[in-house]
């Protein structure tokens, strides 16, 4: 797994719950680079964005001690010992620590990498992320040119980790790319079938609701656990699908594929998110 982060000139993170400045090209970096990915981050993180949305097109995993937590599309740990063990069946390609300071300090020996935005100013921060560069085992393998905006000089690096920890042997098979699950999807053009059948509505009502809605109310620790104990052979990808908490479009496609019905007729309609629908509603 790897690390991202913005710093300031003493490794400051944040104050008062934000962070401490915002450069776009730094935002867009963030932004491409975890696309797609599982996220790691801490309850104070999630509250710190815009009205505590989890980010869309990622799987975000939020560590809190608040037995039975949820927060909706979300995945919650309540551990370091069942986040471990969960990040374990995830390519390590697809993980990414995003802070703050606790979350980054727990995790950093078992980050490959930290992608690290040095900004050169002092932000008075109350948050800190380790010195790196006073950690014998890190060292720079990249730095970009120096950047500025507002005033502000500014560059990305590339911090490599000499003695990683390994998270542990996971008999779970890796994810895949979930950022398809996760976008934030409004519409979907559905070839119906004019059917008064009761258990295709119903079918189509979980899926719809989990294709617009990834997650739900989100998924608790306890859940978390639980599919760490009684699915050690499925993937956590398959495991959402299965429990129609996640659905791609091919699902939502094949169902209607499945009660074609012919002689009933079809016809074309576009079903949108918060829209209830005679189909599903
Ligand atoms: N510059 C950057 O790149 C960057 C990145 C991220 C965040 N930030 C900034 O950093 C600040 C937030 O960081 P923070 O260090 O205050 O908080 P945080 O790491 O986001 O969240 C801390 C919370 O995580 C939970 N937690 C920590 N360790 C845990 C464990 N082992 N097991 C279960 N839960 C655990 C606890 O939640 P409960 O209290 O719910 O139990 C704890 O209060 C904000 O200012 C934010 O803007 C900056």
């Amino acid at each position: 797994m790897r690390m991202i982060a913005a710093v300031d000139e003493n490794w400051g993170l944040g104050k008062n719950g934000d962070l401490l400045t915002s450069i776009p090209e730094d935002m867009r970096f963030f932004r491409q680079t975890t696309q797609g990915k599982a996220l790691v981050m801490g309850s104070k993180t999630l509250r710190s964005f815009p009205n505590a949305k989890p980010l869309p097109g990622r799987l975000n995993i939020v560590m809190t001690r608040q037995k039975d937590a949820r927060f909706p599309g979300c995945v919650v740990c309540d551990g370091m010992d069942s986040l471990l063990a969960f990040l374990a069946g995830f390519a390590p390609d697809d993980v990414m620590v995003i802070g703050g300071g606790g979350i980054y300090t727990q995790l950093l020996p078992y980050c490959t990498e930290a992608l690290i935005t040095k900004m050169r100013f002092n932000g008075e921060a109350d948050t800190f992320l380790p010195d790196l560069d006073s950690l014998p085992e890190w060292s720079v393998a990249e730095e970009s040119e120096q950047k500025e905006h507002d005033g502000i000089k500014f560059s990305f690096l590339t911090y490599k980790n000499s003695a990683v920890k390994p998270l542990g042997y996971s008999a779970a098979p890796l994810s895949t790319d979930m950022s398809s699950y996760f976008k934030n999807n409004k519409t979907i053009e559905l070839e119906c079938f004019d059917t008064e059948n009761q258990a295709y509505k119903a079918e189509l009502k979980a899926l719809l609701n989990a294709f617009f809605y990834p997650l739900g109310n989100g998924v608790s620790a306890n859940e978390v656990k639980a599919f760490l104990e009684n699915e050690p052979a499925v993937s956590f990808e398959s495991y959402l699908r299965k429990k129609r908490l996640i659905a791609a479009r091919a699902d939502i496609e094949a169902l209607a594929e499945k009660y074609a019905n012919d002689s009933a007729g079809s016809r074309r309609v576009t079903l949108e998110k918060g829209q209830p629908n005679e189909l599903y509603s």
